[in-house]
């Protein structure tokens, strides 16, 4: 397993481009299953969950052609409808081609999810709507065993914005026969920007960027050439590098709409922010304590919670933040604790009394964002920092060694031998 040394503390300064959002790419895979005619999708980003829903398209016959960046799919013969548990374990968004199976092809074996170090991670929201448009679920041995004559166009009030089951309910909707209403749809952009997908495809789906989604079911999808939104996590992770190191950072390839409410609370708290059309200019900034709490988008994102516990740790006094997405998100703060950082639970809050001394010790990753807590929290720790079990950032930020040594970081990254 590679791990990375990092030897603190530094500045991130410079210019960075992010990648193509992960969080987009994954259901918009899963949307190719939707046609039969070639896809071409511009800039995908390599990363270990994309590299495993390509897996689980070939293992189904899905035709994939990369040159460079851009890769081209065809899914005229797919000879399984089966997403494989080797395969659907270590990713569990796999859960997305269910939709898109039963529209297009009646049925569909997609391996459950299980958990993952965040949370129990539960699909009933997706299972329950499906039943609804007139699918037949069978859980068994595992698996998830679905199939329906044609499924039907129906009213789809989602008892919670999920992300997950909003694009996979999407996808379900596009072939289908008539209307489909989603009620309480999640804002969040890479649900945008899979509708965006789909419409480019010939979907009908009016309401996008609204929590009420109104699909109208069309005969078949034909192809299209299509290029991703920028990672909006991967930019607030960067945002979040700067200032917690005092660095000038200029952080573009991505929609700073997208991070409204993250900017709008680090300006309150006295952060140096310029917005423009695609991209922030960070610069150095004495801060003020956040309280900060996450919820569904508009609002902070849980995927920012990790990399803010380590910006607060910058921040003189005393500052909080509540997870209330998921129900197992602090594990990266035994391990930043390790570092010397001085932060208490207490439930789902986290009280953080910042610019404790931090010095070098052996730490290890856990999940995709509290590994790129980590790895900014080393960035002001005295010494070198030792990071184990690099493949959990890996999952989720391209090239993001890479990155770092390009922005001044003393980055190495090793491999542990086992
Ligand atoms: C997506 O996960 C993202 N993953 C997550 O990003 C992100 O944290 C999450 O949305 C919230 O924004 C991808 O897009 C691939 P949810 P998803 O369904 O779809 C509960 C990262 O770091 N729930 O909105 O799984 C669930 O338990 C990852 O990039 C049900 O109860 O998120 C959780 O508490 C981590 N039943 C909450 O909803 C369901 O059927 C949010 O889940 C579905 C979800």
């Amino acid at each position: 397993m590679d791990k990375f040394i990092i030897q603190g503390p530094v500045k991130i300064n410079g210019t960075v481009e992010v990648s193509k959002a992960k969080n987009a790419c994954l259901p918009i895979l899963a949307g190719v299953l939707l046609s039969a005619k070639p896809i071409t999708l511009r800039k995908v980003p390599k990363l270990r969950d994309i590299n495993t829903m390509k897996k689980i398209l070939e293992v189904m016959g899905v035709k994939i052609t990369i040159e460079g960046d851009d890769w081209t799919f065809d899914a005229s013969n797919i000879t399984s409808t089966e997403a494989p548990y080797e395969l659907v374990k270590t990713m569990r968004a796999s859960i997305c081609v269910l939709g898109p199976l039963l529209a297009r092809f009646n049925k569909g074996k997609v391996s459950l999810p299980g958990g993952c170090a965040i949370g129990t991670r539960p699909i009933d929201i997706h299972l329950a709507n499906l039943e609804k448009m007139g699918a037949n679920i069978k859980i068994e041995a595992g698996y998830v065993n679905a199939d329906t004559s044609k499924l039907k166009g129906v009213h789809l009030p989602l008892n919670f914005p999920s992300v997950g089951a909003t694009e996979n309910l999407m996808m379900a909707a596009v072939l289908a026969e008539g209307e489909t209403v989603i009620e309480n749809a999640a804002l969040e952009p890479e649900v945008s920007d899979l509708a965006n997908f789909l419409i480019s495809m010939g979907a009908k789906i009016t309401g996008v960027d609204t929590q009420t989604l109104h699909i109208t079911g069309v005969k078949e999808l034909h192809g299209t050439d299509y290029t991703i939104i920028g990672d909006r996590i991967e930019a607030g992770t960067f945002i979040c590098g700067a200032l917690m190191t005092g660095g000038d950072l200029l952080v573009k390839g991505f929609n700073p709409k997208h991070l409204d409410f993250v900017i709008d609370k680090l300006k309150a708290a006295g952060a140096q922010i310029e917005v423009g059309k695609d991209f922030v200019h960070v610069k150095p900034s004495k801060m003020k304590p956040l309280k900060l709490e996450t919820h569904p988008y508009p609002g902070f994102p849980t995927d920012l919670q990790a990399q803010f516990v380590a910006l607060m740790m910058t921040i003189e006094g005393y500052s909080l933040i509540t997870e209330n997405i998921f129900e197992n998100r602090y594990m990266h703060v035994p391990e930043l604790i390790r570092l010397g950082a001085q932060i208490e639970l207490k439930g789902s809050t986290a009280i953080i009394t910042g610019q404790a001394p931090l010095k070098a010790a052996p730490i290890m990753c856990t999940d995709l964002r509290a590994s790129a807590a980590l790895v900014l929290a080393a960035c002001c720790t005295e010494g070198k920092t030792e990071i184990q079990r690099v493949y959990h950032i890996d999952r989720g930020y391209e090239r993001i060694d890479q990155k770092l040594v390009d922005l001044g970081v003393p980055l190495e990254r090793r491999n542990d031998g086992n």
